[in-house]
């Protein structure tokens, strides 16, 4: 995959050379390259564009659209149902695929304290930037939404290492979100997803879910299709579902 970097925000400008620098890619001014995506830095935030306009851009924003909505009107019940939440009890989550942070976000929204975990640079960046665009605003005119922010917290490494330095029992659920396998009709597949199949690399998930059930104190949740085989074949503690979503359960 090719990348082509836009810089449209003096904001963005250190941080995107840096980005650009530890990457080792070239920040291009000529035409982007129509197989890839551009980065773009403006005034809106960072985002994530396809150049052959395959889909919108993709940006996080936990202050306006669908995950403000989230918040402010409800949704969810079924995750927070899957990791065992309930009143006086908000387990600690670790959140071993983070992606664009929008389950670890509504877990934070019903208060539970997440570490989110993202092995991919590029998503990393989207989510470290929508973080630190979002503490910024809300901590001028939102006490609400910076209380919820301050209980994430982003790690930028592979799954497996976090498992390896994890003092067991130190989180009470850790929750995995696999890429769901590919669908024939690509009409069928959110825009984000469609950008996930191509710039995230299959199989990275494998063998985690052996690994959290020894380090989860109460259980492991992993998110999947809802008629979606079980992840690595090993069958869940039970289940719960939607007409789309089954979240499996795995009591440690
Ligand atoms: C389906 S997405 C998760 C979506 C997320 N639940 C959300 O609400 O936006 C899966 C993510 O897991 C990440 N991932 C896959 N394997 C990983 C690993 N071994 N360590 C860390 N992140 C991983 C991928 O890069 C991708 O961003």
């Amino acid at each position: 995959m090719s990348l082509f970097i836009v810089c449209r925000s003096t904001l963005y400008q250190k941080y995107l050379a840096r980005l650009a620098r530890e990457q080792q890619i070239e920040i291009l001014q000529s035409v982007p390259d129509l197989s890839g995506y551009s980065l773009v830095g403006d005034d809106a935030g960072l985002s994530l564009v396809s150049n052959r306009g395959e889909h919108g851009a993709i940006r996080i924003d936990y202050t306006e659209g669908g995950l403000d909505y989230r918040r402010k009107f409800g949704g969810g019940e079924l995750i927070r149902k899957a990791v065992g939440l309930k009143a006086g009890y908000r387990p600690r989550v670790i959140d071993l695929t983070a992606g664009l942070g929008r389950d670890a976000f509504i877990l934070a929204v019903s208060g539970c304290e997440l570490t989110l975990v993202e092995r991919h640079w590029l998503i990393h960046a989207l989510l470290e930037d929508a973080l630190i665009r979002g503490k910024r605003k809300a901590q001028d005119d939102d006490l609400q939404l910076a209380e919820i922010l301050s209980r994430m917290s982003l790690r930028y490494e592979d799954a497996n290492t976090t498992l390896e330095g994890l003092q067991p029992l130190s989180a009470d659920v850790i929750y995995l979100d696999p890429m769901f396998p590919e669908r024939k009709k690509k009409s069928a597949v959110k825009k984000e997803m469609q950008a996930f199949q191509n710039i995230v690399e299959k199989g990275m998930e494998v063998g985690l879910l052996q690994k959290a059930i020894k380090k989860a104190k109460k259980r492991v949740v992993v998110k999947r299709p809802k008629s979606a085989s079980f992840l690595d074949e090993k069958k869940a503690s039970f289940s719960i579902s939607n007409n789309t979503l089954r979240f499996d359960i795995y009591l440690t």
